[in-house]
């Protein structure tokens, strides 16, 4: 496996790799998730690369961003036994050169849920997805499902702006149900404890779904209702929305996206489930 740092680095080791080439972007502290959509571009690939970068304009939050975990070592012992062929650990240099000057914004959709709790977090995520789809011009590219409306936001990007193909990757999750996620390691016991709570209210939801419930606030109270069991637990929304434009819904007629975003303490940790 190469371990790559510059751009100029990047193109070397990228020459000449078999098509179709894969790429799996992700901010590193990898775990199973990351390991499932690397093993994924493994089987559908003829190469692999990973890129791992933290990348600060995603980050509303400054300390949000100083805390985010790093551990190098590790990252590419998973990424080597996941079947990557190349790593890319980019500098922020790298990635924005001096002068740069260009953001990429995918609007209606970025408007609610995450948007709207995270001023600026997509249009960081998009403009940061963009450079590495023009620096490394995969063929495929991998993402989780965990992060449902990044998903559709990268998909409409792509789709937009003819940029390469998106390939959705479900989420890997917990014995106990809780979605792998770097930032469960912020998680105090007792709060890790209560933490399977967010897919257990999001299955009673589904669970409703399927017993035939299509009144969308029935659907998110039921949600509310099993989280409101758990006291660690502080709700920042339930979300019931149409499955393409995340719009929220009143009746569910077509595919859905339920999805929640709660703290526990300073942790904020979201989740979803696709109806339909
Ligand atoms: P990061 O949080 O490192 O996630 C990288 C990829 O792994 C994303 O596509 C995410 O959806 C996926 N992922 C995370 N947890 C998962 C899980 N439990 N199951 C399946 N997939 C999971 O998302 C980002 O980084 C960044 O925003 C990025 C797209 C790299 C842009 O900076």
């Amino acid at each position: 496996m190469d371990v790559v740092r510059s751009r100029a680095e990047l193109r070397r080791a990228l020459d000449g790799r078999r098509r179709p080439l894969g790429l799996v972007p992700t901010m590193g502290w990898l775990h199973a998730g990351h390991r499932s959509l690397i093993a994924q571009a493994h089987d559908e690939c003829g190469a692999v690369a990973v890129s791992i970068f933290v990348n600060p304009r995603q980050f509303d939050d400054p300390a949000d961003l100083a805390r985010y975990p790093r551990g190098e070592a590790t990252d590419l012992r998973l990424c080597a036994d996941a079947g990557a062929d190349l790593v890319w650990l980019p500098s922020v240099d790298d990635v924005y050169p001096a002068g740069f000057d260009t953001s990429v914004t995918v609007e209606r959709l970025t408007l609610p849920l995450e948007g709207a709790a995270r001023p600026g977090h997509f249009a960081g995520v998009t403009t940061v997805v963009a450079v590495l789809f023009g620096i490394v011009r995969p063929d495929r590219a991998y993402f989780g499902e965990k992060d449902g409306q990044q998903l559709r936001v990268i998909e409409r990007m792509a789709r937009d702006l003819g940029m390469t193909e998106v390939v959705r990757c479900p989420t890997v999750r917990e014995p106990d149900g809780l979605a792998l996620s770097s930032r469960n390691v912020h998680l105090a016991a007792d709060d890790r404890a209560a933490a399977p709570v967010l897919h257990r209210a999001l299955l009673a939801g589904r669970a409703a779904w399927k017993a035939g419930e299509r009144d969308a606030s029935a659907i998110r109270d039921r949600v509310a209702a099993v989280l409101a069991t758990e006291r660690r637990v502080a709700v920042e929304y339930v979300s019931c929305a149409d499955d393409v434009t995340l719009v929220e819904l009143e009746r569910i007629e077509g595919p859905a996206m339920l999805s929640l975003a709660a703290r526990f303490g300073p942790t904020r940790l979201i989740d979803n489930v696709r109806l339909g």
